[in-house]
């Protein structure tokens, strides 16, 4: 018997309106593979920019495609190579694939373990969903841009999905924080250990005021922002965004986050000691998938969106 799974699909690239919950066929589990039972996925900016088409000349979809990249779940089986997972085991993953096409808001999704870690034990469901794709953003970004003891850093868009991550992590690397948001995210930002600045005319000089010598980097999770970044970068710093490829003609880096079990171990790691909190801030059922991506759409929720598949 042919068994199958309910999943949010689309059939061409557009809007929210494209979206649906259809039947489909069970992944098949390749061999470098796991299969994992959904319980929460989390969205990113990222699947609805693919949904739009925005990302085609970059990666190429197969429709119907499931959308969705991160997921927190079950192994239910294991590929014919891979000892090091078993069914039972609950996992985490930026499930990233070569194409896009089996995505992880479904009951099921086949998962690379080279993209696979353990939950953390201590996170719930929603928190281990929302952890990998911002998490590793924000951890390779850091890594690269040199953050550590005896550093500062300018994080643009501090209060988002990746930019809280970065606020963390940023700190746990020993490193000095200066935050953008909206005022009323800056308890936030005090919170987890940033200085907060409003993000708008004034900046260079806001930041200036805190970093005279101005900082060693400046990680941009925003865009638009590569005239404040130079303004405020100290002589032979580094700097690189993800959000804006105009940072490549400004000396800086343009930056895409890699699916890597290591680093992703890091994290959920740090998760289980305490030291890197994830805030989600709303969860939506699989069948108003739309709804999230509305919602995340808006671009000012002060972390992560949730998608509940099943318990
Ligand atoms: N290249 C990659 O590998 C990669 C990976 C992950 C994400 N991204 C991209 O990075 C961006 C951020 O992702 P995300 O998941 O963090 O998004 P998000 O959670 O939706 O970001 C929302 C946050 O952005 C803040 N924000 C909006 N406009 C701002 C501005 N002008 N200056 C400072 N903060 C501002 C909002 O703060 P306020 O409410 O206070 O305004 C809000 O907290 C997206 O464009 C995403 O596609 C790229």
């Amino acid at each position: 018997m042919t068994e199958t799974m309910r999943a949010v699909t689309y059939e061409q690239f557009g809007g929210p309106e494209v979206l649906s919950v259809t039947e489909q066929l069970r992944p098949k589990v390749a061999p470098g593979e796991v299969l994992v039972k959904v319980r929460r996925a989390s969205v990113n900016p990222v699947d609805w920019k693919i949904m739009s088409g925005g990302l085609d000349a970059l990666m190429d979809s197969y429709f119907p495609v499931v959308p969705g990249w991160d997921v927190a779940g079950v192994v239910e089986q294991v590929g014919i190579d891979v000892p090091e997972f078993s069914v039972g085991d609950e996992v985490i993953a930026y499930a990233r694939k070569d194409v896009v096409h089996g995505g992880t808001f479904a009951e099921y999704v086949s998962v690379p373990v080279r993209t696979l870690a353990r939950k953390p034990r201590s996170a719930s469901w929603e928190e281990a969903a929302a952890l990998p794709l911002a998490g590793l953003t924000a951890y390779q970004v850091l890594r690269r841009l040199g953050v550590g003891p005896n550093t500062s850093v300018l994080i643009h868009g501090a209060s988002g999905g990746v930019g809280q991550m970065g606020v963390q992590i940023a700190r746990e690397l020993g490193a000095r924080v200066i935050g953008t948001a909206s005022e009323g995210n800056h308890d936030l930002l005090r919170e987890l250990g940033a200085d907060p600045v409003t993000y708008g005319d004034g900046l260079v000089e806001r930041v200036r005021e805190l970093a005279p010598g101005g900082v060693d980097a400046v990680a941009d999770f925003v865009g638009g922002v590569v005239d404040v970044t130079t303004a405020v970068l100290a002589e032979g710093g580094h700097h690189g965004s993800i959000a804006d490829p105009d940072v490549l003609g400004a000396g800086g880096e343009w930056m895409w986050v890699r699916p890597d079990a290591a680093d992703l171990t890091y994290l959920s790691d740090l998760v289980d000691a305490g030291r890197l909190r994830v805030n989600v801030v709303e969860t939506f059922p699989l069948d108003a998938v739309a709804d999230a991506f509305a919602r995340s759409q808006e671009g000012h929720t002060a972390g992560k969106i949730v998608i509940d598949v099943a318990d």
